[in-house]
């Protein structure tokens, strides 16, 4: 467990979301932009039909795990903030939404085609980075399931705390560089199909996107 100043990192991140500003400050709606299309396209390709999705920090499931879901996908969501399940059980009626700490709650091993975990490992302790791959890995069904994920560019560090996170919401955040994420991705049993920057993706730092393969 992550401590800062006596408090438990996780703690803020679920606080914060649970504040519920999120979805409506980064204007989430129904709508892929052009960016997150161009990975949720070879994706959709790639994917076998009637697909077991899992999403690591669903958030209120939009836009992405409707996008899935309509392309009649089954979702299931986790998320730390109770706040966002409910939302995200509204917006997506066809998936199953469970409130947890994903670095905690286990599924079952080989049970998922694919698994998307969107802007929620910069809120997670980096020394556990590596251990949420292979829990992934460990995950997905069998060689050729994908995994859709986003992570830092720049190291952030082991921890660092905003104030002003969707204008005045205390935030925590923890991560490696690029580079790091690419070896950990690799030395733990995937191949990197794709992955580019985004820069401007309205949140501060650059992201890194990344599809990658079980192998
Ligand atoms: C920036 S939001 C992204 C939400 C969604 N993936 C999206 O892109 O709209 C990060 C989400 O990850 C969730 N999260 C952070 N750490 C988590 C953890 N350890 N377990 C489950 N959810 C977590 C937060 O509660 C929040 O809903």
């Amino acid at each position: 467990m992550t401590k800062i100043n006596g408090e438990d990192m996780k703690e803020i991140v679920r606080n914060g979301y649970n504040l519920g500003k999120y979805a409506k400050y980064f204007g989430r709606n129904d709508k892929l932009n052009n960016f997150e299309k161009k990975y949720f396209d070879i994706l959709v390709e790639k994917l076998p039909k009637n697909s077991n999705i899992l999403d690591l920090g669903c958030g209120t499931g939009l836009p992405y795990d409707l996008y899935l879901a309509d392309k009649g996908h089954k979702i299931t969501g986790i998320d730390l903030a109770e706040n966002h399940v409910l939302t995200a059980q509204k917006n997506v009626k066809t998936g199953t939404f469970i409130t947890g700490d994903y670095t905690k709650h286990k599924f079952d091993n080989g049970s998922f085609d694919a698994v998307v975990a969107l802007y929620s490992l910069f809120h997670i302790p980096r020394e556990e980075h590596q251990a949420v791959i292979a829990m992934i890995y460990d995950y997905l069904r069998a060689a050729d399931a994908l995994l859709l994920i986003t992570t830092g560019v720049e190291d952030t560090g082991e921890t660092e705390i905003d104030y002003d996170f969707c204008g005045n919401v205390k935030m925590a955040w923890s991560g490696y560089g690029a580079d790091k994420y690419i070896e950990l991705l690799e030395s733990n049993g995937f191949e990197i199909l794709k992955s580019d920057n985004e820069a401007d993706f309205g949140g501060g730092d650059e992201q890194l996107w990344i599809l990658a393969r079980k192998i």
